[in-house]
């Protein structure tokens, strides 16, 4: 999984965001330069974001380390000037869906079905699929909000 963000990230796809504490990866996350992935998602918001694979070690968890992925992938999303960041959350995932309503996110009410792979500890390459609900966040307040 770490590769397949790696090469995105070396392909100018995405960003691949890991969270360290001195030289410990805490967790990581996504930031998907090309849009929303789900077809429902990408037209209804054309210039959104998607942030996505936020995931944090378990022993790490509920320290604030998804707060600074996400705060980080919004930071460079804005930086950009693009207006809006996107998330998909699973609809048996409450934890991550209340963490990101928290942080401003908003139910948009569009479900898409994500089809992603993934490299098994045997090697061998996974298929899964997944229903998500879309939220978004309006991340451009003024016309400061991105000129540091
Ligand atoms: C979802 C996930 C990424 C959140 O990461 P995290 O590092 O635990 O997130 P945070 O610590 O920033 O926030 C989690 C909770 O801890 C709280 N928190 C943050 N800092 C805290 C601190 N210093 N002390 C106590 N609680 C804290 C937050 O308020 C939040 O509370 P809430 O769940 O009631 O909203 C993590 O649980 C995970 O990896 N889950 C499995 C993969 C997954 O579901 N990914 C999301 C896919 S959409």
């Amino acid at each position: 999984m770490h590769e397949s963000h790696h090469s995105g990230q070396l392909a100018g796809d995405t960003t691949y965001l890991v969270a360290w504490r001195d030289d410990e990866p805490l967790g990581s996350g996504v930031v998907q330069w090309g849009g929303c992935i789900g077809p429902s998602a990408r037209e209804a918001f054309p210039r959104a974001v998607e942030i996505n694979h936020l995931q944090v070690r378990d022993e790490y968890r509920s320290q604030g380390v998804g707060t600074a992925l996400i705060a980080a992938a919004e930071q460079l999303i804005g930086r950009k000037g693009m207006p809006q960041a996107a998330v998909g959350v699973a609809h048996d995932n409450p934890h991550a869906e209340r963490l990101y309503l928290g942080l401003g996110y908003r139910r948009t009410g569009i479900t898409d079905v994500s089809e992603y792979s993934w490299v098994s500890d045997d090697g061998t390459v996974q298929q899964a699929n997944e229903r998500d609900q879309v939220l978004v966040k309006d991340l451009l307040q003024g016309p400061d909000r991105h000129c540091e």
